[in-house]
């Protein structure tokens, strides 16, 4: 007999229909023949659904079999066919007769030995898929069911086993379907609070600007100066995600299988600071069968690169297009796959290879070559990409003991909030989340400057003879600098302030 169970595959960060048909009863050696491009994992899938079935009081049949996974051309990785697979087993050797229609629902799961299922990746995503198909609902094991049931429009029922799956099929057992938001808590960092900051006044005011707006921030200064220290606590200045932010941030890391880990950012914005040894495909997503790199992980949120000159240059220079386009696109042979990668860049760096360069109590010991081939790591064209450029002086030991302590975290994200209300408001329904994302029409449109602030930021272009990019990101940081400060327009004040921003790097690197 013949038995079809609908389920999914995983590309990118979105699920596509995979049909897997089981036919039993065939004449020829007793054996199971998987076929429809299945990779390691799913041939290993064959033990364990044998292993799970004969636990859970089912016979593997004694005839051939064959298992085909439809469509060829789609590829399949991972366990989570264990499930399915079983089901389609039972079915077509009739030890199961279903009463409720298996093609109701999509069903995906790994199986342990004992025939308890295990979390897979991307239920998210399935469960957007089930949807669109018109699904009634889906067959999930717990903890990816509890993340499926974030998308509204369809039923998701936690079938903790195989056993269970089957009496629910048979309607020997009714399930409630799960509801949204139930047994989750939020999980706290525990990054620390800007309140342990000592000093750093101009630091702490760039990186409110920064967050503000969503705006690149690069800051550059000596050892212990507190630049990771202060990176570190940027999340816990940023707003709570908004709903829509937080499915998208959720289904990114969930293709990554992050969120059965539990390692997802559930409730907060993620930050991610990959080392410097981190290869391309690393940070921009990819594998053969592509999933979300590191810029797609900070989606919504921060990417942090330490040590920004440590990194490969090939690795910053792939950064250059995702970094304005706000996604990024990977080809390979599985397929071409668009992620999101809308994150804030923080990058922070010493001045020279020694780091003591323009310190006013160590002394420089680099070779004027030696720093210049230090900054010729990083071009000019990621360096403009850059916002905002923050000199990160350190600290003397008496400063550090007489300082007070600073303002804390939860202060600055109020004004944040209002800064980020105001562009909410700006942009609703433009698809532009941030004063940083404003395409070229909505900064002719929302940063007007009239003649006499013209003349002044032409001036301050020629003097630091800025590109045309650099141009219209002052304007940008200029905008946030005026919400921040309740203004409707920009004046003088914010404008010199978001020049300021960019004159660090001109002074540095040329
Ligand atoms: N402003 C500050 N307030 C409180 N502590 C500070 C401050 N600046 C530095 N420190 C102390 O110095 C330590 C080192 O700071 P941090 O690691 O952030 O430096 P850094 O600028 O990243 O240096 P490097 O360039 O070597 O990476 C911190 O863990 C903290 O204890
Ligand atoms: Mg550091």
């Amino acid at each position: 007999m013949l038995a079809t169970i609908d389920s999914a595959a995983l590309l990118g960060i979105a699920a596509e229909p995979v049909q897997i048909e089981v036919n039993a009863g065939e004449s020829g050696d007793p054996r199971l023949v998987l076929v429809g491009l299945p990779d390691a994992a799913v041939k290993e899938s064959e033990d364990r659904v044998h292993s799970a079935l004969n636990n859970s009081g089912f016979e593997m049949p004694l005839t051939r079999m064959t298992i085909n996974l439809a469509p060829a051309d789609v590829r399949k990785e991972g366990p989570l066919y264990d499930l399915p697979i079983a089901l389609g087993i039972l079915i077509a050797t009739e030890q199961l007769t279903p009463v409720r229609k298996p093609h109701d629902y999509l069903i995906a799961g790994e199986l342990g030995l004992s025939g308890m299922t295990r979390p897979i990746k991307g239920a998210l995503a399935m469960a957007q898929l089930a949807r669109k198909l018109g699904k009634t609902g889906l067959l999930l094991p717990p903890r990816s069911a509890e993340e499926a049931a974030l998308v509204e429009g369809v039923r998701v029922y936690r079938v903790e086993s195989l056993d269970q799956a089957h009496r629910f099929l048979t309607g020997e057992t009714d399930l409630l379907p799960v509801r949204p938001g139930t047994e989750r808590i939020a999980n706290d960092p525990a990054t620390g609070d800007f309140s342990e900051i000592k000093g750093q006044h101009s630091l702490r005011r760039a990186v409110e600007v920064a967050v503000a707006g969503n705006h690149n921030l690069l800051m550059i200064g000596p050892p212990g100066a507190g630049k990771s220290m202060i990176a570190k606590r940027i999340a816990s200045i940023m707003p709570a995600p908004i709903l829509d932010e937080h499915l998208e941030i959720l289904s990114i890391h969930s293709a990554a299988g992050r969120t059965i880990t539990g390692d997802a950012p559930w409730g907060t914005r993620p930050f991610r600071s990959p080392h410097h040894t981190i290869s391309d495909v690393g940070l921009l997503g990819g594998g053969a069968i592509p999933g979300p790199g590191e810029i797609s992980l900070a989606h919504h949120g921060v990417l942090f690169l330490d040590e920004l000159p440590e990194f490969k240059r090939s690795a910053l220079e792939v950064l250059r297009q995702p970094l304005e386009d706000g996604h990024v696109t990977i080809s390979r042979s599985a397929g071409k796959v668009t992620l999101p990668c809308a994150f804030m860049l923080v990058a922070a760096m010493n001045p020279c290879p020694c780091g003591y360069l323009g310190d006013t109590k160590r002394e420089c010991r680099c070779a004027p070559a030696q720093i210049q081939r230090y900054r010729a790591r990083i071009s000019g064209p990621l360096l403009d990409r850059i916002d905002i450029h923050i000199d990160a002086p350190a600290l003397s030991i008496g400063d550090l003991r007489s300082a007070k302590p600073g303002e804390d975290s939860a202060t600055m994200r109020e004004r944040i909030a209002a800064a980020r209300q105001h562009q909410q408001h700006r942009f609703a329904s433009t698809g532009v989340g941030s004063n940083a994302r404003m395409t070229h029409a909505q900064i002719r449109k929302h940063c007007q400057i009239d003649t006499a602030l013209g003349d002044l930021l032409q001036q301050a272009m020629e003097q630091l003879s800025l590109s045309a990019r650099a141009y219209d990101r002052i304007l940008k940081v200029a905008r946030t600098i005026a919400d921040l400060a309740g203004a409707e327009h920009i004046a003088s004040p914010h404008l010199l302030e978001a020049i300021q921003y960019r004159s660090l790097d001109r002074k540095l690197f040329y």
